[in-house]
């Protein structure tokens, strides 16, 4: 493992990052104007982007005294996936926009990290090369995009089956694509160099590709019965990506759908949706006992972390700080990140004397009014 930004892995280095959020100005300094700010943006006025930050501001904490002498442990598993902490790698975009060895090296510092990653359908490497990086004794989730065309969006799903991906997230709130005014102010498009693997790009079209235009490749009309025909489709467990509503959850609870992720896509697609932290609770009660409830969304710090799972979460995914610490040092960037949010995570659980995450309960937290 090369040495990350800095100094040692896991402790704040001399002069820094010493927290995610710390990454972002090095990605800012690093990155063309364009792709920083697609990286950054969210829809419309942004309000659901800063709202998944504010909404964990809100929640305070009430820590529990003189529980020691009982041996700590982050440790879970997703979806069957054992993991060190209950923080996992969302599916970001065309991840060599930040870094050129973009979700290989996003892979190898999560293997090494111990977490899982969801790969990303708009990957720029293949899902093969990425399940390779990752490792046999690390496995990876898949996101997957379905397209217009269903015969190809089976072929995906069955292609990372083969590769050994564990579990395939569909995300479902992109009937459309966000009103991300950064993306057309900055007329952000995809380098040349970008490929993307995974995506059905028409041959005859020409020049560079912008998100938009990404988007409007995927199937506009996803329904439930689309849902059913995945589940039938692999052996690999179906995760919906993108529920906000508690009757949304029990529908997939219904069908056999094997988790949600609690999310508003970072505040990219429909404005003014509300914060994730806000509803997580009410979802979790409504189907925590029939499927895995994950959330992301604003996820900064270990203590939103230990929040999520007071709520309801089994885990939580990020994806901007993530982005943020590969652009600032690849994949060093990337394990100083996680093992840095792992250290907070666990320093969070000591201080409010939890010995496990099934200690993380309600009664740990106060929610201000907003
Ligand atoms: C995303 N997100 C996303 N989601 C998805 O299902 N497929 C994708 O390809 C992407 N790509 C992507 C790129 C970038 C740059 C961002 C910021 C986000 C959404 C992502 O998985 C996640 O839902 C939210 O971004 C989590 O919020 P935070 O951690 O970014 O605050
Ligand atoms: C985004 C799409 C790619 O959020 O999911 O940019």
């Amino acid at each position: 493992m090369s040495t990350p930004i800095g100094g040692r892995v896991g402790e704040p280095a001399q002069g820094g990052p010493f927290n995610l959020s710390e990454f972002e100005a090095i990605a800012r300094e690093k990155l063309p104007h364009a792709s920083y700010e697609y990286f950054a943006g969210g829809a419309g006025d942004e309000l659901t982007l800063r709202e998944n930050r504010l909404a964990f501001e809100r929640i305070s904490m009430v820590p529990r005294v003189l529980r020691g002498g009982r041996e700590r442990s982050s440790a879970t598993t997703v979806l069957g996936v054992p993991v060190n902490f209950p923080a996992l790698v969302a599916p970001i975009a065309y991840q060599q926009v930040a870094d050129p060895d973009g979700e290989l090296a996003t892979a190898r510092a999560v293997a090494g990290a111990g977490t899982a990653m969801c790969l990303s359908s708009l990957s720029t490497k293949s899902l093969e090369d990425v399940a390779e990086a990752s490792g046999p004794a690390r496995p990876l989730f898949f996101q997957l995009y379905a397209y217009r065309d269903r015969g190809l969006t089976d072929e995906i799903v069955l292609r990372a089956q083969e590769a050994g991906f564990k579990a395939l997230f569909v995300t479902v709130d992109v009937a459309v694509h966000g009103r991300r005014e950064r993306e057309y102010r900055n007329e952000f498009v995809l380098p040349d160099d970008c490929q993307l693997p995974c995506v059905p790009v028409p041959a005859e079209h020409d020049g560079p590709l912008s998100p938009h235009e990404v988007t409007g490749l995927m199937q506009p009309d996803l329904n439930w019965d689309d849902i059913e025909r995945f589940i039938a489709l692999s052996d690999m467990p179906v995760v919906i990506k993108g529920v906000l509503s508690a009757e949304d959850a029990r529908i997939a609870a219904g069908l056999g759908v094997s988790g949600v992720v609690v999310s508003n896509h970072g505040g990219r697609q429909l404005d003014t949706a509300v914060a994730t932290i806000d509803v997580v609770a009410e979802i979790a009660d409504a189907v925590g006992d029939q499927l895995e409830v994950l959330l992301d969304g604003g996820v900064r710090r270990g203590s939103d972390v230990v929040k999520a799972v007071a709520l309801g979460a089994r885990a939580v995914l990020l994806a901007r700080p993530v982005v943020w610490a590969l652009a600032a040092d690849g994949q060093a960037g990337v394990e100083l990140a996680l093992s840095l949010l792992e250290a907070e995570i666990n320093d969070t659980l000591a201080l409010c004397g939890c010995a496990t995450l099934d200690e993380a309960t309600p009664d740990l937290l106060r929610r201000a009014a907003p």
